[in-house]
């Protein structure tokens, strides 16, 4: 790659920035040698029962120990709401806009207060306690942010599951965390279509029988099942119970949230944050990387059935005091200016996005954006996905005419919050660059064999050391935390991704490294898909990779081998495509299938993703030695019949 410019920070920005270059240096110095102190003082930014006297309590060796803040206590829903009630009780919280253009609501700190002291009293009255688990499966509507903070209220732990996953999905995360109790909604409305969610439980709900309540939200009015006993509409429940509710006081190890995420093998995991130090982290990011000012409109597009969600959307934003907007809908509806009409509507002045969604709109040209005026914006922010110089720049110069300071930010559901990104004050800014570490983060790049390598350089990303918002656990396993992330590399976190550290310290994230695909910013194991597929009576074998994609950054390709016998038709193609579809949701769509009468193996039987990813990005010039297949001949098969001729 040509080495691309630097972008000073503007000077309208440097001249009001509360943490400049120097500062951050200091800053970065002092939580490195002292992270003890750093944190202990950071910890202050939240409210507590009981102060903590411990701050880092951390073992990457051995069994893995993360602890924060642990002999404190406090509330994360007290923290996001209750204590800006005397200064904030008629300050919009929540800034809702719906699907329609038409539709938006303004949830004020005192209405939510009131909204989630309900739910709470809602879900006790069903015995939910403290440490239970409750699934969320709902829209993006404000009652999916009271849901949490509910949860939160009483010590229950959530699990959001994002609305566009299928009835299977749902089930196998229901499952593996014993949740008793659902909230969702009766259907969803995106792009003016609907989502049956309420369907979708009813389904699931069929494998889940420990599941006795189910709380229903009417968003569309449309017409939905019913189990008597079990479901209870939110607007009934709700206005039948009290609006007191006392906080439960919560340890800071206690877990908040469960977050179901991808990983190269196996089942989705059950990523566990707990309370003190995720929410202390999410806050100062939120505060320091998006240069959150009070009285400021905050977007971030997110869904809240991610983690960007969660620590962006409602915990970072509400613990700061902030307004939050939440958006229904989708980036190209009613049209293709639909987020820049948002943007003038409510004067938004920071803007957090996904790279799939600016290369979507990049490719419908400017005019969409310029119908908008956009003098509302003065920061740009960019997560997910690794974003493209391009695309970047297109950000850069049409959405923020080259006066908002983009921040790329660099984390995982794992770290619960960002981990490098610039700092809008302080860092000058590369297209495609993540840039630099935040406040207590120790990247190292390491090689295969896991020696640390200096300088400018290339390899596998890890953490040399713990920052208060990394995952405590697997949910339920332990031994598969640490076998995922401190095996691979003794002694660090491996993020799974590789990155390249240039010759001024910067970081440019190159993409996951083990079989994680990220297709339009959802994360997705190959695994996962396969699984799916050989599910079907007619496939035998099937092997899934990613391919280079224009808007998706990544599209999802299948090698699939029929049983003996079974015709290759464009029927059963489609027909795959939709079982998959059903198995995991529609963000899953294979956007190829190629039929493989032979996967390349080795003789031990392992098969060579480095091949079949090599065909699939249209590389097969450059397939390296083959010679370990036990049957080299199946190359020139998958190689002739490729699907990626672009
Ligand atoms: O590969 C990295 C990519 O997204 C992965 C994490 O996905 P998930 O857990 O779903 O969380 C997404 C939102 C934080 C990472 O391992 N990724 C995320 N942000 C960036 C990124 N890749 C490059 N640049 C980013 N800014």
């Amino acid at each position: 790659m040509s080495s691309p410019s630097v972008i000073p920070v503007p000077p309208a920005v440097a001249a009001h920035a509360r943490i400049d270059e120097a500062r951050y240096k200091a800053m970065y110095e002092r939580s490195i040698r002292d992270p003890e102190g750093f944190w202990a003082e950071q910890g202050r930014r939240l409210n507590w029962i009981r102060p903590y006297t411990q701050v880092k309590d951390v073992d990457y060796t051995g069994d893995v120990r993360i602890r924060w803040f642990h002999d404190g206590t406090l509330n994360a829903c007290w923290n996001c709401v209750d204590r800006h009630l005397p200064a904030r009780a008629g300050q919009t919280a929540i800034l809702w806009e719906g699907d329609d253009p038409a539709e938006d609501r303004h949830v004020t700190y005192g209405e939510m207060h009131e909204a989630i002291c309900r739910l709470a009293n809602v879900l006790k009255a069903r015995g939910v306690k403290k440490g239970d688990r409750v699934t969320i499966y709902m829209p993006m509507i404000p009652e999916a942010a009271y849901a949490m903070l509910a949860c939160a209220r009483i010590g229950a732990v959530h699990s959001v599951v994002f609305g566009g996953f299928s009835p299977e999905s749902l089930i196998g995360r229901i499952q593996d965390c014993d949740s008793a109790v659902v909230i969702t909604a009766d259907e969803g409305l995106r792009g003016g279509r609907k989502v049956p969610l309420k369907a979708n439980v009813d389904a699931a709900l069929e494998h889940c029988p420990a599941v006795h309540s189910v709380i229903v939200v009417r968003r569309t009015g449309g017409k939905v099942g019913w189990a008597e006993g079990r479901d209870v509409w939110y607007h009934e429940a709700t206005a039948a119970a009290s609006r007191d509710c006392p906080v439960e006081e919560m340890s800071a190890e206690d877990p908040l949230f469960i977050l179901y995420t991808s990983g190269s093998t196996g089942k989705p995991k059950g990523v566990l944050h707990t309370t003190g130090g995720y929410l202390v982290f999410a806050s100062m990011t939120h505060e320091a990387v998006f240069d959150y000012r009070d009285g400021e409109i905050y977007w971030c597009t997110a869904d809240v059935g991610w983690v960007t969600g969660h620590s962006y959307i409602v915990y970072g934003p509400l613990a700061n005091g902030a307004t939050t907007l939440m958006f229904e809908g989708v980036p190209n509806y009613p049209d293709a200016s639909r987020f820049w009409q948002v943007v003038d509507k409510h004067k938004v002045n920071i803007f957090y996005t996904a790279p799939t969604a600016i290369r979507a709109l990049m490719r419908e040209g400017e005019a969409p954006v310029k119908k908008a005026s956009r003098q509302s914006l003065r920061l740009l922010g960019s997560v997910g996905e690794p974003i493209n110089p391009e695309a970047w720049l297109w950000y850069w110069n049409v959405v923020g005419e080259g006066r908002c300071p983009i921040v790329d930010t660099w984390w995982q559901t794992e770290t619960g919050g960002i981990l490098i990104t610039p700092l809008p004050g302080a860092t000058a800014l590369k297209p495609g660059s993540a840039t630099l570490p935040f406040f207590g983060v120790r990247p190292v790049i390491v090689d295969n064999e896991g020696n640390h390598l200096e300088g400018a350089t290339e390899g596998n990303l890890c953490l040399a050391d713990s920052w208060p918002g990394q995952m405590r656990t697997v949910y339920g396993d332990h031994k598969r935390f640490v076998e995922t992330y401190f095996s691979t590399f003794k002694g660090m976190y491996f993020t799974g991704d590789g990155a390249r550290r240039d010759e001024d310290g910067y970081y440019w994230i190159t993409g996951r490294v083990d079989d994680v695909i990220n297709v339009a910013g959802h994360r997705l194991g190959t695994a996962e898909i396969e699984s799916a597929l050989v599910a079907h009576p007619k496939v035998a074998e099937a092997a899934v990779v990613g391919y280079p994609h224009d808007i998706k950054g990544q599209g999802i390709y299948a090698y699939v081998t029929l049983v003996a016998g079974e015709a290759t038709t464009e029927e059963l193609r489609r027909e795959l495509v939709q079982w998959v579809r059903k198995e995991i949701g529609p963000i899953a769509t294979p956007d190829l299938i190629q039929w493989a009468p032979g996967l390349p193996k080795t003789r031990s039987g392992k098969i060579m993703r480095r091949i079949l990813r090599k065909i699939a990005a249209n590389e097969h010039g450059q397939l390296g030695d083959t010679s370990t297949l036990a049957d080299p001949g199946v190359v020139d098969d998958l190689v002739g019949n490729r699907m990626n001729r672009a």
